[in-house]
């Protein structure tokens, strides 16, 4: 398994994972402006001919922003995020991206367990933070060195 850079034919097999995993999920539209920022990456993972995995973050100077990472739920606990985040800190290396951030749900339980198990520690919470429903976001944070 390995995780590449997608690109705007992919844009309607990441909103069918939108769909699938969000539920709020961005738009085509959306997802189309983000990808044409400059400082956005976008990285999936297909198995055969499948997109089970993708990953948006932007980065700023040396500290990127994880903004979606989702799998397709046929396919997790398979190591397809894990994949992702490992070509995402490679990317960040590359870039002298030296750290990495994301907000998670508070009630996203399995997601933070994830991201525990990558390495991310919990560095504050922003009220709020999130609509429809409204909950706090857990900020988490990891170097991209170790
Ligand atoms: C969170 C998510 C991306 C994980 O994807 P995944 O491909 O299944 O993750 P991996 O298989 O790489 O998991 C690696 C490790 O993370 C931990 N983990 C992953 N999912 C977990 C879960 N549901 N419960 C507990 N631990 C979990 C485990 O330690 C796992 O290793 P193990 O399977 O050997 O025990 C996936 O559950 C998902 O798409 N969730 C919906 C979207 C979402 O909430 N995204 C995050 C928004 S902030």
């Amino acid at each position: 398994m390995e995780a590449y850079h997608l690109t705007e034919e992919d844009i309607p097999e990441i909103y069918g994972l939108e769909t699938l995993c969000f539920p709020d999920p961005w738009s085509q539209k959306g997802l189309r402006d983000t990808l044409r920022e400059s400082s956005s990456c976008f990285l999936g993972v297909r198995e055969n001919d499948t997109l089970c995995g993708y990953l948006n973050a932007t980065w700023v100077l040396d500290e990127i922003n994880i903004n979606r990472i989702c799998t397709h739920p046929a396919f997790r606990r398979r190591g397809v995020a894990t994949v992702l985040i490992t070509k995402l800190k490679d990317f960040c290396r590359l870039r002298g991206i030296d750290s990495m951030f994301l907000e998670v749900r508070e009630s996203n339980a399995s997601a933070r367990a994830f991201y525990t198990r990558m390495g991310f520690e919990e560095i504050g919470c922003r009220p709020n933070f999130y609509e429809n429903p409204a909950e706090d976001a857990v900020l988490m944070a990891r170097s991209s060195h170790q």
